[in-house]
């Protein structure tokens, strides 16, 4: 008995249409692994990576796992929750003016931001401005100094004469790990109980 002929995928038998035919890529795209394998002083493993689209979820998660304090060392001011929209526009960069990278906790399902570390632009200035997180549990674990660090390379390969933040006074950790690093402190902060620290490049 012939079979018969299958009339709900009409093309599936016939060979591509020419335009078909010569307009597909000559090159598969196939994914390539991105990033690094990052190892912390206990031992626990995290994936140091660019930022992408698809973090709002992790982002947001990430958030709701925050205390007040780190809100607002972070932020410099309180807030409840990361509004939908700013959580899309903190994942989707224009690399021109931006560098963010996350580090990805993928020993869970679905995998969890532990710390995110950026920087934006300021052409004019030839300058980026700096800001970086690591969730309390993972903290003191090097981290911080290793996105600083990341930064400021990205900042070097940019070009830029300088690599600065807000910290808040009360912010000991963070002042302490950037004048590890080398940084100073800015003079005229805009903002009381907030300083400016700065590192040249
Ligand atoms: C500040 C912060 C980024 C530090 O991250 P971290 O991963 O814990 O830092 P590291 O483990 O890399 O620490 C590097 C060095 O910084 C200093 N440091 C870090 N945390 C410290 C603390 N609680 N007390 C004193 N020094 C501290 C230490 O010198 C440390 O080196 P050591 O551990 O060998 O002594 C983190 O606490 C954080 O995200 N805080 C909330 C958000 C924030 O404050 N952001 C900064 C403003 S943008």
């Amino acid at each position: 008995m012939t079979p018969a002929i299958d009339l709900t995928h009409p093309r599936r038998a016939l060979p591509p249409r020419t335009s078909e035919r010569f307009n597909r890529p000559r090159l598969v795209e196939l994914p390539r692994p991105k990033g690094e394998v990052v190892r912390t002083h206990d031992g626990r493993e995290l994936h140091l990576r660019p930022i992408e689209p698809g973090d709002v979820a992790a982002l947001k998660r990430q958030f709701a796992r925050l205390s007040p304090e780190d809100i607002r060392r972070r932020f410099l001011h309180s807030m409840g929750e990361l509004p939908d929209p700013m959580a899309q526009r903190l994942c989707r960069l224009d690399p021109a003016m931006e560098t963010a990278y996350v580090l990805m906790d993928e020993t869970v399902r679905p995998a969890e931001l532990r710390g995110v570390g950026r920087i934006f632009v300021d052409e004019a200035a030839n300058n980026a401005e700096f800001s970086v997180l690591v969730e309390h549990d993972w903290a003191r674990q090097g981290l911080g100094a290793l996105l600083m660090q990341r930064l400021v390379d990205d900042c070097r390969r940019r070009g830029l004469s300088e690599i600065w933040g807000y910290v808040l006074l009360e912010n000991r950790p963070m002042l302490q790990l950037c004048k590890e690093l080398g940084f100073v402190r800015r003079l005229s902060p805009d903002e009381p109980g907030t300083t400016q620290i700065s590192l040249q490049l």
